[in-house]
């Protein structure tokens, strides 16, 4: 008896100290978000992924990073202590069909690469941490903000037509003011 109430005092102890415990004691700090696309032709077209036909033919998400411009760089919120792990229940169905459609994994599981996007680039920082569904809200808007196909054909850069890297940057950097980076998966 006495037992008893000496471990359920403590149980009780425990989940007072767990719910009063904020979820990340220490948020990274962070200056710039990448907004980081992928154009599924390209992607697909190379060894490392089974895409599911059909391929979306425009450019879709990977993921919103925030990052810092000096150092101590961060890009990996699994690092960090108290980061949140994914949880799917946190984004609402009709959000969740917009992603399907701007953010799949052509070769797998959306779900689970939702999930691992925002657990190495989300979960550390504020206010995501706090709130996952807008990690992905934030992600979806700005991604969709710039009218990208506007702007590259504006540069004479369209489907399937010769460019360069250069190119692109240029044509982008001249109307958002923001140069892009090629990212290497
Ligand atoms: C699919 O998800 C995995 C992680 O779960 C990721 O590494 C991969 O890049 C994704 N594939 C595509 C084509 O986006």
């Amino acid at each position: 008896m006495k037992m008893n109430a000496l471990l359920l005092l403590f149980l009780a102890a425990m989940v007072v100290r767990a719910a009063s415990q904020p979820p990340n004691p220490i948020p990274v700090p962070y200056d710039f978000y990448s907004v980081v696309l992928q154009w599924p032709k390209s992607v697909c077209n190379t060894d490392r992924y089974q895409c599911t036909k059909p391929i979306p033919p425009s450019f879709t998400l990977h993921g919103l990073w925030p990052q810092r411009y000096s150092f101590p760089c961060f890009d990996d919120c699994t690092l960090y202590p108290g980061n949140t792990k994914f949880d799917k229940n946190s984004i609402p169905d009709d959000d969740r069909n917009v992603l399907i459609q701007y953010w799949p994994n052509m070769s797998g599981d959306n779900e689970a690469f939702w999930g691992r996007e925002y657990e190495k680039h989300g979960s550390c920082v504020h206010p995501f941490y706090l709130d996952q569904l807008t990690y992905f809200i934030t992600a979806h808007r700005v991604a969709t903000s710039t009218d990208l196909y506007s702007i590259l054909l504006a540069a004479g850069i369209i489907c399937g037509g010769p460019t360069t890297f250069r190119a692109i940057r240029t044509a982008i950097h001249a109307s958002t003011g923001f140069w892009p980076h090629r990212a290497m998966q």
